[in-house]
């Protein structure tokens, strides 16, 4: 089996999806479902994390993607967000260490300026400390929102473009939070709703789209082998057609 990362062209060969995303859903529900209070679950969640990677690290999938705290999630009671501030900052106090010794890469997707100053600081020094790591890039989207990251690559854009004639995919995906990043192969997301609620929305055009009503903190390794191999088996066409079907045609 092909472990090369994958391109966005159509192609019949099964190869590894080169970045994977995740929405990571489904915390409330695995608490309440063990008569726990909700942050217990986003603790679990949170343990969940290192597993995860470190699967993905084995079948060298290069970009990792997680959705922890949306633009919508500011709608939560304020003791939840104060938690999932907290929990975050103690995340990345616990397990720093870890992920940079495996090589790891962190960069953050979203907007820090609206984030406690602690946790900002803890964000910036992580994405710092890893900024020259070879391994995995794993993106942490903290205050994320597909729409408001269009919004604000569409000022930023204006504030340099005067002309809609330069204005090209390629020119506004310039002006996204992590334009380097490729875009998402496979999007998975676990607890079983089937909405992206935000996620990436411009970069999952042509994102394969996996859904289990698993809840994040029981998405183990096993999970993860069952998402890559149902990726292996889609045929990405990307609007195109495939040769074999080419063939039928003619
Ligand atoms: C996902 O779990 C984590 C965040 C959105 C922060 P939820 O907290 O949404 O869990 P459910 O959907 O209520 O079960
Ligand atoms: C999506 O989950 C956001 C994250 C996983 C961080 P939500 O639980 O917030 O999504 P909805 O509200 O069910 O769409
Ligand atoms: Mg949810």
């Amino acid at each position: 089996m092909a472990l090369e990362p994958s391109m966005e062209s159509a192609s019949h060969e099964p190869i590894m999806p080169r970045h994977v995303a995740i929405i990571m859903d489904g915390n409330g529900r695995w608490a309440t479902n063990k008569k726990l209070p909700r942050t217990a679950g986003h603790h679990a969640g949170t343990e969940n994390i290192k597993r995860v990677l470190a699967e993905f690290q084995r079948n060298s999938v290069q970009y990792v993607t997680l959705y922890a705290f949306s633009t919508e999630n500011w709608n939560r009671p304020e003791s939840e967000i104060s938690g999932l501030m907290s929990l975050l900052k103690t995340v990345i106090k616990n397990q720093i260490e870890e992920l940079h010794q495996s090589n790891v890469r962190i960069r953050h997707l979203g907007t820090l300026t609206r984030l406690p100053d602690d946790l900002k600081d803890s964000i910036t020094s992580a994405v710092r400390t890893t900024q020259n790591n070879t391994g995995l890039t794993l993106c942490v989207a903290f205050d994320y929102g597909g729409r408001k990251e269009i919004l604000d690559a569409i000022k930023n854009m204006m504030n340099e473009i005067h002309d809609p004639a330069e204005i090209t995919e390629d020119l506004l995906q310039s002006y996204l939070y992590l334009p380097d990043i490729p875009n998402p192969d496979l999007i998975i997301r676990t607890a079983g709703e089937q909405r992206l609620s935000n996620f990436l929305i411009w970069q999952a055009a042509y994102s394969e789209y996996y859904q289990t009503s698993t809840y994040w903190p029981d998405f183990d390794e096993i999970e993860v082998k069952k998402a890559l191999s149902e990726y292996l088996l889609r045929q990405r066409k990307f609007g195109a057609i495939i040769s074999e079907e080419r063939d039928i045609v003619e």
